[in-house]
């Protein structure tokens, strides 16, 4: 019994889990798209659509198949909206909520990954109560219901399909605008494997990996509690299992499938249990040199994962067992241990790098230092297991750049 937990007591009695995002799973949904629309109630009579996309998915044909579904149905798509770049930004957030505005759209909907997502909630944000993303920065800091989003990831790693959250870069300010809110959620989220069947295989990767860290900072998150950890569970085995086969193999649409399923899953048990300092450092990185989010939090899972085994070396070796490992004389340190090495290798097998110098990061102290202070100021610390201060931080930034950094 308990072979995987150790049947530990209880972290928290308080628990609250927010799912309102319902899900629809189906190959070839989105050809009816219009017919899915109109049995939900609440939506049957949201028929002004904008549709918020970004150059990649429309040259793939996805907007078409969207096009098609919605077609002889009520909902018409008054704008497109295909300028979202792949690390969106405030004045990309301005242009959309005018054209929201002018259009009076009643119903927004995202077809594309994290970037596009964001991009569609800030706009319905922002096209709802007024002002600039950041007047919203923080937790539940929105006022009041946003107009409504229907969800089409062709991603398989974000998790905002069914997330809280969105993250906005301000360019400017070379930092990232996290806003998190209960009426962010999307009223929708429409999984169509078919939008992951032409992915390419390194966004299959990366975005595939964001998803794992998702799982694995949710297991070990100071939020952690049974409905989450659940999710975070199943999602690991799903990504130990199909990740690799989704990259290399792209007639496998089961995998991909999976991979999308799991992406999901894992959003669901995020925005319940918070993520930690691998997103810190990676939303630093990711605002200050561009790195695409997925592939960073890929670079700097593994170290964050050893900074925080000490303190919670049971939580790993439990993530230990969903990656497969069924050894029974080894302790948790060295099972947990197990896990990081399993981590460290399906990276490797996926053809991602082990530092952020190898993606262009600079590696001096000032860099160091810019990279811990941001990490340090970002949300998704607090939910980290390990109480992280800056001199603990400047170590742990030091090891993700560079080979040999001293901790
Ligand atoms: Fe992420």
């Amino acid at each position: 019994m308990g072979f995987i937990t150790k049947n530990v007591p209880l972290h928290q009695t308080d628990i609250a889990f927010y799912l309102p995002t319902q899900i629809k799973f189906g190959l070839g949904i989105v050809e009816k798209l219009g017919l899915e629309l109109q049995i939900e109630p609440d939506l049957a009579g949201c028929g002004r659509v904008v549709l918020v996309t970004d150059q990649g998915v429309a040259s793939a044909g996805l907007v078409e198949k969207v096009e098609a579904g919605l077609a002889d149905s009520p909902y018409e798509i008054k704008a497109i909206f295909d300028a979202v770049p792949s690390d969106s930004d405030l004045n990309t957030v301005r242009e959309l909520t005018q054209i929201i505005q002018r259009h009076e759209a009643n119903l927004i909907i995202a077809l594309g990954g994290g970037s596009v997502m964001d991009t569609a909630k800030a706009g319905s944000l922002i096209a709802a109560h007024g002002g600039e993303v950041r007047d919203y920065e923080g937790g539940f800091m929105v006022p009041g219901p946003c107009i409504p989003i229907v969800t089409i990831p062709t991603t398989t790693g974000t998790g905002s399909e069914v997330s809280l959250g969105l993250v906005i870069k301000d360019r400017e300010a070379r930092s990232k605008i996290t806003v998190v809110s209960p009426f962010l959620f999307p009223r929708l989220a429409v999984l169509d494997p078919e939008m992951v069947k032409t992915l390419p295989p390194k966004l299959v990767a990366w975005t595939g990996m964001d998803a794992l860290t998702h799982a694995i900072e949710v297991y070990v998150s100071t939020e952690h509690a049974p409905i989450s950890e659940a999710l975070a569970f199943r999602v690991v085995e799903m990504i130990f299992d199909n990740l690799e086969a989704a990259v290399k193999n792209s007639d496998s649409l089961d995998a991909r499938a999976k991979m999308q399923l799991a992406a999901t899953m894992a959003g669901m048990a995020m925005s319940n249990a918070g993520l930690g300092a691998t997103h810190a450092i990676n939303h630093t990185v990711g605002a200050m040199f561009g790195v695409h989010h997925g592939l960073g939090n890929a670079v700097a899972l593994p170290e964050v994962m050893k900074y925080n085994l000490e303190t919670c070396p049971e939580r790993f070796a439990s993530l230990a067992r969903a990656m497969g490992v069924t050894q029974t004389d080894l302790s948790d340190e060295e099972l947990g241990q197990l896990a990081i090495e399993r981590v460290r290798g399906l990276r490797q097998v996926l053809g991602i790098p082990e530092r952020y110098s190898d993606l262009g990061v600079p590696t001096d102290d000032a860099t160091i230092e810019a990279i811990a202070e941001g990490a340090m100021n970002d949300p998704m610390l607090a939910f980290n297991p390990r109480k992280t201060e800056l001199r603990d931080m400047k170590p742990l930034v030091a090891k993700t750049l560079r080979n040999g950094a001293e901790g």
